[in-house]
C-alpha cells in the first residue's frame, strides 16, 4: 500500500452529479486552498462534464484552474472502480445513497486503502453494519471512517461537545437535545428515508449485534435514552422524541472522550411551539413509517419525488434550523444553541465540505476506525464550521 500521502489527490468527492454532490462540488470550488488537488468522480462522464462547466462559470479568469478538475470514473456496483478510488486520493467523500443500498463497497475500498471515508447517511442500520464489517480493518490500515457529515448529525454531535465544554469537569452530565427546522427535502433525501423507514427489523438486528460486539467505555458510562413527550421548562417547547441516528452518534463521542464525564446521559428530541404542531408532526410521521412498510405505498409516495431533485434556492434561502442543548452538570445548567440556514443542502455541503478539508489538511488528534466528527475532528470542525458561518453559541447559564 502507498502511504496516503504519495497519491495523487488529496480529496475526490464521489456522487458530485447528485443533488447535493453539486452543491458540495461548488462549495469545494469556492473555498478550496490554493494548492489543494481534488477530483470529481461519478458513473456518467457526461454529467461530470456539464458540473466541471458550471464550476467553471465561477472561475471566470481560470485563477483556480476548475475547467481542468479532473473527472474519475466510479461506480458504485464496480468495485474494482472502488478500489482504484479509493488508493487515488488521501480522503474520499461520497453522497450516494441511499447507502444501505450503494454504500457498503465504498466503505470496504477505503478501509482496505487505509483512505479516510467521509458521507451523508443518517442510516443507522448502515453505520451498524459498516462498524461490524470494517472497523477492526480501519483501525489497522489507518482509514478514519466518519459517517453523518451533514445535517445528520453534525449539529447534535459537535453541539453535545461544544456544550459539554461548557461544564464543569469530572461531573455527570444529563443533556437533552431539541431540533426544529423549516426546510424542504431532495428526492435523493426522501428514497434514503424511506429505505431506512422499511427496513425496521434489519435496522435492529444490525444495532444488537454491533452493542454485543462494541466495547463499552470502561469506568464510565453512556446512555441515549428515548426520552418521552412533554413540555419543556427551560426551552418552552413542547418535545416529541426523535428516533434519528443523531442521539446515537452523541452517545459515541461521549463513549469516546472522557470529557463527556463519568456518567453522560442524552435525550433527543423534535420540539415545537404549540402542542397542535406537535401532534401533527407525530400524526405525519406515523403514516409515513406506516406507508414505508406497504411496497405498493411506497413506491407511489417515491415516484412523486424524483431522485437528483430538490428544494430550488429561493425555498432554501428562506430555509433555517435550531438545535437546542440543555445540560446539567456538578449543580451548573447551561442551555446553548447551533444554527444556520438550510440545514439539508446549503449547511449539509458546507459541513460535508469542510469535513473533507479538515481530515485532508489540519492536525487532528490520531485516530482511526468508525469515528464520529466530534472524535475525528473536534475543535478543529468546531472552528471551521463557525467561520463557514454557523452559529455555535451559548444562551444562558447558572
Ligand atoms: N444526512 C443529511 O443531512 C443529508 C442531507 C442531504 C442528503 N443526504 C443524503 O445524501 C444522499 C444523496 O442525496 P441527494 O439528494 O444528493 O441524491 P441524488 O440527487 O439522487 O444524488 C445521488 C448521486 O448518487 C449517484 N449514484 C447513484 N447510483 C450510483 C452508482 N451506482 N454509482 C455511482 N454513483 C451513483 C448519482 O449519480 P448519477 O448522476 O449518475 O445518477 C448522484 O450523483 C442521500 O442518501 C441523502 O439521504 C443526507
Amino acid at each position: 500500500m502507498s502511504t496516503s500521502q504519495d497519491r495523487p489527490y488529496d480529496i475526490v468527492l464521489l456522487g458530485a452529479t447528485g443533488f447535493t454532490g453539486r452543491l458540495t462540488a461548488a462549495y469545494l470550488a469556492e473555498h478550496a486552498p490554493s494548492g489543494l488537488r481534488w477530483a470529481l468522480a461519478g458513473r456518467n462522464r457526461r454529467r461530470l462534464e456539464e458540473v466541471r462547466r458550471d464550476l467553471a462559470d465561477l472561475d471566470p479568469d481560470g485563477a483556480k484552474g476548475l475547467a481542468e478538475l479532473p473527472l474519475l470514473h466510479a461506480d458504485s456496483t464496480d468495485a474494482d472502480s472502488l478500489a482504484a478510488l479509493a488508493a487515488c486520493t488521501r480522503v474520499l467523500v461520497t453522497t450516494v445513497g441511499p447507502y444501505v443500498e450503494h454504500g457498503a463497497p465504498l466503505v470496504a475500498a477505503c478501509a482496505a486503502a487505509g483512505t479516510d471515508y467521509l458521507d451523508l447517511t443518517g442510516e443507522p442500520e448502515f453505520v451498524d453494519r459498516m462498524y461490524l464489517a470494517h472497523h477492526e480493518e480501519a483501525v489497522a490500515s489507518g482509514a478514519r471512517l466518519v459517517h453523518c457529515c451533514g445535517f445528520d448529525s453534525i449539529p447534535h454531535d459537535l453541539g453535545a461537545y461544544f456544550t459539554v465544554q461548557q461544564l464543569p469537569e469530572g461531573e455527570p452530565v444529563t443533556m437533552r437535545g431539541v431540533v426544529r427546522a423549516g426546510a424542504g427535502f431532495s428526492g435523493g433525501t426522501f428514497h434514503s428515508a424511506l429505505a431506512a423507514f422499511s427496513r425496521g427489523r434489519q435496522m435492529a438486528a444490525a444495532m444488537k449485534q454491533r452493542r454485543a460486539a462494541e466495547p463499552r467505555p470502561s469506568g464510565r458510562s453512556v446512555r441515549a435514552r428515548g426520552g418521552r413527550p412533554h413540555r419543556d421548562p427551560v426551552t418552552g417547547y413542547w418535545l416529541l422524541p426523535l428516533p434519528t441516528i443523531d442521539a446515537f452518534v452523541v452517545a459515541r463521542s461521549a463513549a469516546a472522550l472522557e470529557r463527556y464525564g463519568p456518567r453522560f446521559t442524552y435525550s433527543h428530541y423534535a420540539g415545537t411551539k404549540t402542542l397542535r404542531y406537535a401532534a401533527g408532526g407525530a400524526a405525519g410521521m406515523a403514516a409515513l413509517l406506516g406507508a414505508a412498510q406497504v411496497p405498493v405505498l411506497r413506491r407511489a409516495i417515491l415516484s412523486r419525488v424524483p431522485a437528483g431533485e430538490g428544494p430550488s434556492p429561493s425555498r432554501r434561502s428562506t430555509s433555517w434550523f435550531t438545535v437546542d442543548f440543555v445540560a446539567e452538570a456538578g449543580g451548573r445548567q447551561v442551555r446553548t444553541r447551533v444554527s444556520g440556514g438550510d440545514p439539508g443542502y446549503d449547511e449539509t455541503a458546507k459541513m460535508l465540505a469542510e469535513s473533507a478539508l479538515c481530515l485532508a489538511m489540519d492536525d487532528n488528534p490520531p485516530t482511526s476506525g468508525q469515528v464520529t466528527t466530534a472524535v475525528a475532528m473536534g475543535d478543529h470542525l468546531l472552528s471551521r464550521l463557525q467561520a463557514a458561518g454557523l452559529r455555535f453559541e451559548v444562551l444562558t447559564e447558572r
